[in-house]
């Protein structure tokens, strides 16, 4: 369902959404998956710190099922059937060994360039932050240094009719968003 903008923006952008019908016989082949990974590892960061980590899974595989162990029951009970699912981490001191203040904005900036590069690649991703990070720590053995960030669900659209009750109502719902008049506090052009 393409996203109904005030003025025109890029197909990609328009059309880009985060749903939970995931086709569970998918997979994704590794030329696709090392294509997103690319994406993300070409954002822009402060100082190009580069603090992102990627813990990557495939369903069957141990990760995937450590990540999954992770999740909010409501996210496991959809995120199940993705093809993949990536935990992203972030360094949180910098390389002189000071505090890395802004180390969750750096990820969110490569995870934005690899749902994009996702969706461009015709694969749906799906973004969670409902999950235990010490469980994800002691599941992934995640060194200290280390602090997950995100869970991003990756693999195949499915029908909306795979899901049942609040899950297809969400599936279904219109995209809606803040208008620009209250997000932009001060200089909205006409
Ligand atoms: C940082 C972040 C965390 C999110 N966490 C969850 C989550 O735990 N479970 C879930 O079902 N959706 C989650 N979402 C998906 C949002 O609900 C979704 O992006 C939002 O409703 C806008 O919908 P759209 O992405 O289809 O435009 C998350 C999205 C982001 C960006």
């Amino acid at each position: 369902m393409k996203a109904e903008t005030s003025v025109p923006v890029h197909e990609i952008i328009a059309t880009r959404r985060s749903p939970r019908s995931f086709d569970e016989t998918a997979t994704i082949s590794d030329d696709n998956l090392r294509g997103v990974l690319e994406a993300a590892r070409w954002a822009a960061s402060a100082f190009n710190g580069q603090p992102w980590r990627f813990f990557v899974g495939k369903r069957g595989d141990e990760v995937f099922g450590q990540i999954l162990t992770s999740l909010g029951e409501f996210n496991q009970s959809w995120a199940k059937s993705a093809s993949v699912l990536i935990l992203v981490s972030g360094k949180t001191t910098k390389r002189d060994g000071s505090i890395h203040a802004d180390f969750q904005y750096d990820c969110g900036l490569a995870v934005a360039q690899l749902v994009i590069e996702a969706h461009h690649r015709g694969l749906i991703a799906h973004q969670m932050t409902g999950f235990d990070k010490t469980i994800a720590q002691s599941e992934l053995s995640i060194s200290a240094d280390l602090m997950p960030v995100v869970v991003i669900a990756l693999g195949t659209q499915d029908v909306p009719e795979k899901l049942s009750g609040p899950l297809l109502e969400r599936e279904l719902a219109k995209r809606e968003r803040l208008p620009l008049s209250e997000i932009v506090v001060k200089g909205l052009p006409a």
